[in-house]
């Protein structure tokens, strides 16, 4: 999905953001000023990617999600468009 404004004032909700691809793609956002909203089950994982950000100089919130769970997902979209209008959602989780 194209991104309609500039990184920085961006919002960017990924999921799988604890580790891996997902973590990897919250720093390089991070780099670029976006704010980044972090979902994954395990949320002190998601609290060190979220420190890693904040040093990168991103605006990371964590908020723990299980993407089977349709109410958590629900959950997630709020706390996105709290921050912000999402100008992207990465996923990385497979299925
Ligand atoms: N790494 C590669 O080189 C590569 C190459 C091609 C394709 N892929 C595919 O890309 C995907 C990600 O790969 P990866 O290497 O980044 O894997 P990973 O390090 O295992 O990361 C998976 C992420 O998904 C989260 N997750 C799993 N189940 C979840 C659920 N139900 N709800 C919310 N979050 C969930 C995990 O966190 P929690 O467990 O805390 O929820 C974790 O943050 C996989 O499907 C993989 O097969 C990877």
């Amino acid at each position: 999905m194209p991104l309609t404004r500039p990184l920085p004032e961006s919002t960017v909700v990924i999921t799988g953001a604890s580790s891996g691809i997902g973590a990897a793609t919250a720093y390089a956002l991070a780099r670029r000023g976006c704010a980044v909203v972090l979902a994954a089950r395990t949320e002190p994982a998601l609290r060190v990617v979220a420190r890693r950000c904040a040093e990168l100089g991103g605006r990371p919130i964590v908020v723990p999600t299980d993407v089977t769970d349709p109410a958590a997902v629900q959950r997630l979209a709020a706390a996105g468009t709290a921050v912000g209008t999402v100008a992207a959602i990465a996923r990385q989780r497979r299925g």
